[in-house]
C-alpha cells in the first residue's frame, strides 16, 4: 500500500480542491492512503509536520467544486523557499522538510503549484530523493511552459468575463469607459483571454507594446461610447508610476475620455470551478495516480495536443527564455507567455480590438 502526500503551493485558485478530490478518490480506490499536508511547505517546516488524512467525511464530492484550497496554500512571510533563501535559512529549510517527508512515510509527493513552486521543487530536488515527486500544473496566469492548459485559468476567465459583462451595463448606461485591470503577473493571457471573450475595445499586454495615443484615437473612433479597455496587471508606461490602470485612466481623462477603473482582484480566482477546470483537474490527478504507479518522478502532467502526459521537471526549467531574480537565485520561470504568433492576436485585430503596435 503506497502512501501518498498532496500539497497546494503558491496563490490558490479554483480548481485545487477538485484535483484534491480526484487525487483521493482515484488513490483510495487503488488501496492507497493519503495525507493532505497543510499550508504548503509552511505545514513540513513544523514538528510534528501539519497534516491531516483524508476521508470521504472531510473530502465531500459537492464541495470538491469549491474555490480555495482545503490545504491552505501558506501565509505570506512564513518560511518557503522564498523566505529561506532571502534570510540565508535555506539549508535549515532542505533539512526540515527532508526531515519532515521521511517523518511521514511518504511514498510520493504530489506537489500542485504554479511556475514559481515547480522550479523550486526542481532546484531543490535532493529534498525528494527516494520518493516520487509528481506536479500538477495550477495558475491563473497561464504562465507554465510545456502545458497548453492550466488548472485555474478556465474559471479565472470567466470570472473576469462575468465581471466584464456587469461592468459593460453600467458603461452603457453612462456613455463611458472602464478601464479594468486584471492578474496575470507577466503574461497577458488572462486579459487576451477575457478581453476576446468580452469583447473588450482595447487589450494591452505585456508582450505587446502599444501607443496610448493610437489607443486614445481608436477609442474616439469606436463606434460606440462606452466599453471596456482590459488592462494586464504587468503592463508599464515609461515615466509613469502606480497601477497600470490608473496611469491609462489619467491618460484617458487628459484626452476628454470619461472614464473609471475597476479592480477586479483576487476575485479572479474565487470562482465556482468551471466544468473546463474541473474536467482539466479529473484528467491531471488521473495521469498523476498513473504516474505514481508507473513509478515516474519529477515530472508533472501536461495537456498536450489533448493529451494528458507526464514531462519532465527537468525540461519544464530548462524551456524558454529564463529570468533570474537577483535575490533568490532558485526561482526561474520560464517565458510561456503570449507569443508573437497566438491566433487571438490576430482574431483581436481583425474583430477591430486595438490590441498594441504588432506590426
Ligand atoms: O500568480 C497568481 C496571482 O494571482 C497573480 O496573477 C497576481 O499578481 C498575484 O498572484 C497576486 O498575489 P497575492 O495573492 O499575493 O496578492
Amino acid at each position: 500500500m503506497k502512501r501518498i502526500g498532496i500539497l497546494t503551493t503558491g496563490g490558490d485558485c479554483s480548481g485545487l480542491n477538485t484535483v484534491i478530490q480526484r487525487l483521493y478518490r482515484g488513490a483510495t480506490l487503488r488501496g492507497w492512503r493519503v495525507i493532505g499536508i497543510l499550508d504548503g511547505t509552511d505545514g513540513l517546516c513544523e514538528t510534528p509536520p501539519r497534516v491531516i488524512e483524508f476521508n470521504n467525511e472531510t473530502l465531500p464530492i459537492e464541495c470538491a467544486r469549491l474555490a480555495g484550497s482545503f490545504l491552505h496554500n501558506g501565509r505570506a512571510g512564513a518560511l518557503n523557499f522564498e523566505t529561506a533563501a532571502e534570510t540565508g535559512r535555506l539549508s535549515h529549510f532542505h533539512k526540515q522538510l527532508r526531515k519532515s517527508l521521511l517523518e511521514l512515510k511518504l511514498d510520493a509527493v504530489v506537489l500542485i503549484g504554479g511556475n514559481g513552486s515547480l522550479s523550486l521543487a526542481w532546484c531543490n530536488r535532493e529534498i525528494y530523493s527516494g520518493l516520487q515527486l509528481i506536479c500538477i500544473p495550477k495558475t491563473i496566469d497561464m504562465d507554465i511552459p510545456l502545458t497548453d492548459k492550466t488548472i485555474g485559468f478556465n474559471t479565472a476567465v470567466q470570472q473576469l468575463t462575468s465581471f466584464c459583462d456587469q461592468l459593460m451595463l453600467t458603461a452603457r448606461s453612462h456613455h463611458r469607459w472602464f478601464v479594468t485591470q486584471t492578474m496575470g503577473r507577466d503574461c497577458g493571457q488572462l486579459a487576451l483571454n477575457a478581453g476576446i471573450a468580452i469583447g473588450a475595445t482595447a487589450i494591452l499586454i505585456p508582450e505587446i507594446k502599444f501607443d496610448v495615443n493610437s489607443l486614445i484615437e481608436h477609442i474616439k473612433n469606436s463606434p460606440r461610447d462606452y466599453g471596456i479597455i482590459l488592462v494586464s496587471e504587468g503592463i508599464s508606461l515609461r515615466g509613469h508610476s502606480g497601477r497600470p490602470a490608473d496611469m491609462i485612466s489619467r491618460k484617458l481623462t487628459a484626452a476628454g475620455i470619461e472614464n473609471r477603473t475597476a479592480y477586479p482582484e483576487h476575485t479572479q480566482r474565487v470562482g465556482d470551478t468551471t466544468a473546463a477546470d474541473r474536467i482539466l483537474a479529473a484528467r491531471m490527478a488521473d495521469c498523476a495516480l498513473r504516474a505514481i504507479e508507473n513509478n515516474e518522478t519529477y515530472v508533472m502532467t501536461a495537456i498536450n495536443n489533448c493529451v494528458c502526459e507526464t514531462v519532465s521537471l527537468a525540461d519544464f526549467f530548462n524551456t524558454g527564455d529564463i529570468n533570474t531574480d537577483p535575490n533568490i537565485p532558485d526561482l526561474k520561470t520560464s517565458d510561456a507567455y503570449v507569443s508573437p504568433d497566438d491566433p487571438l492576436l490576430e482574431i483581436a485585430t481583425n474583430m477591430g480590438i486595438y490590441i498594441g503596435e504588432t506590426k
